[in-house]
């Protein structure tokens, strides 16, 4: 009989499976995008219309902030934990073959050592003095530090990793092998040379990109709760990675050598929606790029183009609020869509990027993302991108507050997406 029972169960839940499955076979068709009416940034909840900054700043910004909160990402906690404190581990005056310094910071969360803490790198450029900060790119990064340059002084990751990138991971355990695995995705040497600091955090050392992630470092530390169950507004794995990069912002404009007024905070994919998410709501981050950021990043969840919100939290049931799946096959009722993500950067430059061989990560949806948000940077004298329609492949449009570029290629980050970034950041940030 429990046999019996079983049987059924199974054949129930692999009929399910195969249900969701063919309702999630994504669309790539423009003429299939359905017709929607975006939430309008400049509308208050009480009927108020914005007309000015002041009423942006003062009535419909933290209330679309409380949105994305509560809906969305999560409910993340206020500033820094009491105890938190750090320290610079190394300093290589001579890194990179002379071209740069790098240094290794320890931060950690509590007074305890081996409570929950992350491991920042950062490399600058020999001329950074504390009579000349410089300006600092600021990201994480998916594999452990050993995987941004090859480097060999930098202090390979010891933490569990979601890849099994290039046969460098095994077990899920990098292997020093990973050492420079994504250096073309940072281009280490072109940043620091173009004058910039970059630094960067293993995204794992904040929240392992599973569920388990939930039960160390930095959710216990909040008490979160397990994914399941914690509360239908607490905060998802993004919210927490989120909050790592406000840490290593603290840590950033302590160091004298910086100019912690003008850090740019970047992220691709899943870590571009993490960058949006840092940047709304830490208005120290002085620009914001999302590289490649797609469904819960830049791209208008109403398109249902490529991956839609019932995708995302079925694919990653850790990353948003559970508020979020409310929404799943249900955009319409959303009381925010993603271009007022990036409306909350306003004033600040905000960069948004795709690529054409990406469709999963809607690049039209993206472009529209940015565009949508130009009314609100407009409260602030700014044009914004300045452009009626989406640009053509690899010809960047760079804006007056917003720029968006689409490339030729895959799904990352490449030289060319960071040689954009950088002659955006000359512009909104060496003025
Ligand atoms: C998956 C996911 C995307 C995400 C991407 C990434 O493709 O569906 O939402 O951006 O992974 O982070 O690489």
């Amino acid at each position: 009989m429990l046999k019996r029972i079983a049987l059924v169960l199974c054949s129930i839940t692999a009929t399910a499976a195969g249900l969701a499955a063919e309702k999630f076979v994504p669309n790539y068709d423009e003429t299939r995008v359905p017709p929607y009416t975006l939430p309008n940034p400049l509308v208050c909840a009480d009927g108020t219309a914005v007309r000015d900054a002041a009423t942006w700043r003062n009535q419909r910004r933290p209330e679309l902030l409380e949105l994305f909160s509560r809906e969305v990402y999560g409910r993340t906690p206020a500033g820094r934990p009491a105890k938190m404190h750090w320290a610079v581990t190394s300093t290589d005056r001579a890194a990179l073959g002379g071209k740069a310094v790098r240094k290794e910071v320890t931060i950690w969360f509590t007074e305890k050592k081996d409570g929950p803490q992350m491991r920042l790198l950062m490399y600058q450029p020999v001329r950074a003095t504390r009579q000349a900060p410089v300006p600092a790119f600021l990201g994480l990064n998916f594999n452990g530090n050993q995987c941004v340059s090859a480097d060999p002084g930098i202090t390979i990751s010891d933490r569990w990793v979601r890849t099994n990138a290039a046969q460098k991971v095994v077990n899920n355990r990098v292997t020093k092998e990973s050492r420079g695995l994504s250096a073309r995705a940072w281009d280490v040497e072109t940043v620091v040379a173009r004058g910039y600091a970059t630094a960067t955090v293993y995204y794992g050392d904040l929240c392992e990109d599973r569920v388990e992630g939930f039960s160390r470092d930095v959710a216990p530390l909040f008490n979160t709760g397990s994914v399941e169950e914690r509360r239908p507004d607490a905060w998802g794995a993004i919210g927490i990675w989120a909050w790592g990069l406000s840490r290593a912002l603290d840590y950033l404009q302590s160091d004298p050598e910086i100019d912690g007024k003008r850090v740019a905070v970047h992220g691709h994919s899943r870590l571009g929606k993490t960058a949006l998410w840092a940047g709304a709501q830490d208005e120290r981050f002085a620009m914001v790029i999302s590289n490649d950021s797609g469904c819960g990043g830049a791209a208008l969840s109403l398109r249902r183009f490529g991956e839609t919100v019932e995708r995302i939290n079925v694919s990653f049931p850790h990353w948003f609020a559970k508020n979020f799946r409310r929404y799943n096959a249900h955009e319409e009722a959303l009381p925010v869509d993603q271009h007022e993500l990036i409306a909350l950067a306003a004033p600040r430059p905000l960069h948004v990027a795709s690529a054409e061989g990406d469709p999963w990560a809607d690049p039209r949806g993206e472009f529209l993302g940015a565009k949508h948000a130009e009314p609100v940077y407009a409260l602030f004298g700014k044009k914004g991108l300045g452009v009626a329609d989406m640009p053509r492949v690899d010809f960047p449009v760079l804006g007056d507050g917003l720029a968006y570029h689409i490339r030729t290629g895959p799904h990352a980050i490449t030289a060319y997406d960071w040689a954009q970034y950088l002659d955006f950041a000359d512009r909104m940030m060496q003025k």
